[in-house]
């Protein structure tokens, strides 16, 4: 058993904290330590059951108190100076009358010395009893009690003939870290289901048993480390952020004293790269990632998103060390200033669970949180101590923009090479990573279409052919940048062209399109005199054009 758990349990009793509420699936270890407990205080321990009443697990059940009020009632009068642990009592926790009950229990319980603990696997708990409850989560089996169940496993199968039971210390650790975070009946179930599969015990029947764990929880998504570092353009500080800290939940840099870091806050324009590093850094690290999704923390009953948050970062504890990425993040927090009156509060609470724990977690689970609106971000998000780090990820320089064209033309079979990759960049400003593998994508149908390959001029005429969101989302962009310049760090150090610029040259690659369309047009037809009006105003045009063009050749 935990000591930390332990000790908190038997200070809150000999505090006399009247109610206590535990949640825990390992019904079995914390029946345990309340009996350990109530021994140690000279008190009794009486059980209750929804389908025995008082009295369970003694042979001596009082189906009298079956009945939830029947059973505070019988809390309430009893003689008896005990522990009384309710198990499957959050079913009933709810019911008006059960409530009310229990809020007039409190004041009889602390002048007694009488204690009543609630033992469920979920928190449920409505708010007009978030006073008088004190919550407890029961932490997971140590490391330490996995080695004495480990052990006792051994002890029990030394004596077969055709099982390999014997671990050297290395394995012997492999086999207990993998099983961290497993509660102590799955540890004990997956190291005889090893034993039965494997005749030994084996780190991979563990560890897809934790996969497993995760599966259940359907709040958190596994994802298998598939995008590599080297495919993320440009973002040059970013990536050596990460790098430095590649080796840094290892053992050897714990003796070296470094702190495990805690996580970072990626801020940034629309589809240049945010989601696409929070994937890297779990390749790059070599740990699970896990995605947390906001949308279904908050889906389902009302009341349970607490429940399925504080479920989410259990989860995710137990898998340790491991990456959780938050992806849009503002998606949850959307609601937050409105909370109080819109959702009875829940969207703050929610949130202030994932704060708290932000701040004082002591496993190693690194968080990466993503996010493009700053605007609903709470101050309290961005204080110093919770993310070690906040970036600021902007649209890509045009030496990023190269780098992305390279990355995304060799995704698509093609030999970077082959390309005028400058000439890319000159006529992609303003373009995000996203836009950009989005213009390869479509310059291959072009080619494919044209029975041609991919080439250069296809690229550049798909890039004209384009409006990036950059020039729709101006006002939102200088928001953003102007924000993060006093709050975040960059995450390049590249600088990107100014919005001038990047108009200037999206005007011109514009004006060039048309020209080229209606070149392509007069082409097709007949050559024939211009109308009278055509002729009148196309000098004009044509001085706009080239004015709008060498303004974009200075700027580049
Ligand atoms: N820096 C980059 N290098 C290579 N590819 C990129 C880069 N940025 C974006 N992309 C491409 O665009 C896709 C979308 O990017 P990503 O999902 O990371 O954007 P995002 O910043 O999370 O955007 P959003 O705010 O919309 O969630 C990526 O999967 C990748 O293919
Ligand atoms: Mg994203």
């Amino acid at each position: 058993m935990s000591q930390s758990a332990q000790s908190e349990l038997e200070s809150l009793i000999r505090a006399r904290y009247p109610i206590v509420y535990v949640v825990s699936w390992e019904e079995q270890r914390v029946e345990h330590v309340m009996r350990a407990i109530a021994r140690d205080r000279g008190k009794k321990l009486h059980v209750w059951t929804i389908t025995h009443g008082f009295g369970a697990g003694t042979g001596q059940r009082d189906p009298a108190t079956r009945d939830p009020l029947a059973a505070l009632e019988h809390v309430a009068t009893s003689p008896d100076q005990a522990i009384f642990l309710l198990k499957d009592f959050h079913a009933y926790i709810a019911d008006a009358s059960v409530t009310r009950r229990l809020r007039d229990l409190t004041p009889i319980l602390k002048n007694s010395y009488k204690n009543l603990v609630l033992l469920a696997p979920i928190l449920k708990l409505p708010a007009d009893l978030e006073k008088e409850v004190t919550v407890v989560d029961f932490a997971l089996p140590t490391y330490e009690e996995l080695g004495r169940l480990l052990d006792d496993i051994v002890l029990s199968v030394k004596d077969m003939p055709d099982i390999r039971w014997q671990l050297e210390p290395e394995r012997r650790e492999q086999v207990l870290k993998a099983a961290q975070g497993l509660t102590a009946l799955e540890a004990e179930n997956v190291f005889a289901k090893s034993l039965v599969q494997k005749r030994t015990f084996d780190v991979d029947v563990i560890l897809s048993e934790k996969e497993q764990i995760i599966r259940k929880s359907g709040i958190l998504e596994y994802y298998p480390a598939s995008e590599a570092f080297a495919n993320v353009g440009g973002l040059d500080l970013l990536k050596d952020w990460m790098e430095k800290r590649t080796a840094s939940f290892t053992d050897k840099a714990r003796d070296f004293g470094l702190p495990e870091p805690k996580g970072i806050l990626l801020l940034g324009v629309q589809g240049c790269g945010k989601s696409l590093s929070a994937k890297a850094i779990g390749a790059l690290w070599r740990l699970p990632l896990l995605r947390l999704d906001i949308g279904k923390v908050f889906a389902g009953l009302v009341g349970a998103s607490e429940e399925n948050m504080r479920k989410a970062l259990r989860v995710a504890e137990s898998v340790a060390p491991c990456v959780l990425w938050l992806d849009e993040l503002e998606k949850g927090l959307s609601g937050i200033q409105s909370s109080g009156a819109s959702d009875g509060g829940t969207t703050s609470r929610v949130f202030s669970t994932f704060l708290t724990w932000l701040q004082e977690k002591t496993v190693p689970v690194f968080v990466v949180s993503t996010a493009n609106q700053v605007e609903v971000l709470p101050p309290e998000l961005l204080r110093k101590g919770r993310f070690d780090e906040i970036f600021f990820i902007d649209l890509p320089a045009a030496a990023e923009r190269e780098e992305i064209f390279r990355i995304h033309l060799r995704k698509r079979k093609r030999k970077p090479e082959d390309f005028d990759l400058a000439e890319l960049a000159r006529a992609t400003p303003g373009f995000s990573g996203a836009e950009i593998e989005q213009l390869v994508v479509e310059a291959l149908y072009d080619a494919f279409d044209a029975g041609t390959d991919l080439t250069t001029d296809l690229l550049v005429r798909a890039a004209r052919a384009t409006v990036p969101l950059s020039m729709t989302m101006r006002e939102k962009i200088a928001y953003l940048r102007d924000w993060a310049s006093t709050r975040a760090r960059p995450a390049s150090s590249v600088e990107v062209e100014s919005f001038e610029d990047q108009a200037a040259a999206f005007l011109a690659n514009r004006i060039i399109a048309k020209q080229e369309a209606m070149g392509r047009g007069r082409a097709n037809e007949e050559p024939t005199a211009p109308k009278s009006d055509e002729a009148e105003e196309s000098p004009p045009k044509a001085r706009r054009r080239t004015s709008a063009k060498a303004k974009a050749q200075k700027s580049q």
